[in-house]
């Protein structure tokens, strides 16, 4: 039924994730693993990834809750590599609950947390056959800067978006903006 397909997306939150949703965030990972190149799993234990990003203060996990259940998650790294960059990674949706505009709007609260922290720009990668994340990125405003043969194997691509900072807006929140 319609109402059924629309209801979700009225009752959608994005916020930061805590310990209490460890269980949750493994569970949206686990379904998602196979769907990333390479896999999530190939990388490192997915237990130890998800605690790592809880435990550090330069790291958080966003979360997307519908009706009380996490849909969506994606990390952000404060600080990476250059004092003023900030990562965006591991972005994640549930199938079911996909082109819902989720993740756009996981990324969207990914980069306003690396623009309230002081990062002067943002970092995001993904896999050259990935191309609804890639649709994605440039549809927020971020431009390719590397296209990068990994591991003899794939090709991974570096996307990038600055921020700027102007006036607050009248109801006293600052946007950023792309500074191209
Ligand atoms: C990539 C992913 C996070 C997108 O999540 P989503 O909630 O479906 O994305 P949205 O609904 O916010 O879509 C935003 C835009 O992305 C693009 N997009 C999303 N899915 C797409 C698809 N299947 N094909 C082409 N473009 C797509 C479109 O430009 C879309 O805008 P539109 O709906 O106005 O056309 C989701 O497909 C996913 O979890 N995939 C598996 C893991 C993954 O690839 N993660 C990214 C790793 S870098």
């Amino acid at each position: 039924m319609v109402i059924e397909l629309l209801e979700p997306l009225e009752t959608l939150t994005i916020r930061e994730a805590t310990w209490n949703d460890f269980d949750a965030i493994m569970r949206v990972l686990s379904i998602v693993d196979h769907e990333f190149v390479p896999p999530l799993t190939e990388g490192e234990n997915l237990r130890v990834k998800v605690s790592r990003i809880l435990n550090d203060r330069r790291r958080s996990w966003i979360k997307a809750v519908d009706d009380g259940r996490i849909v969506g998650v994606v990390a952000v790294i404060y600080h990476y590599r250059r004092p003023q960059l900030g990562l965006i990674e591991t972005l994640a949706v549930l199938p079911e609950f996909r082109r819902h505009g989720i993740g756009k709007k996981l990324v969207e609260y990914a980069m306003s947390k690396l623009f309230q922290n002081g990062m002067e720009a943002t970092l995001i990668t993904t896999w050259e056959t990935n191309v609804a994340a890639s649709a994605m990125y440039n549809e927020l405003g971020f431009k390719m800067i590397l296209r990068k043969k990994v591991d003899g194997a794939y090709f991974k691509l570096f996307f990038t978006r600055s921020f700027e900072k102007r006036a607050p807006s009248r109801n006293g929140f600052s946007r950023f903006w792309s500074r191209r």
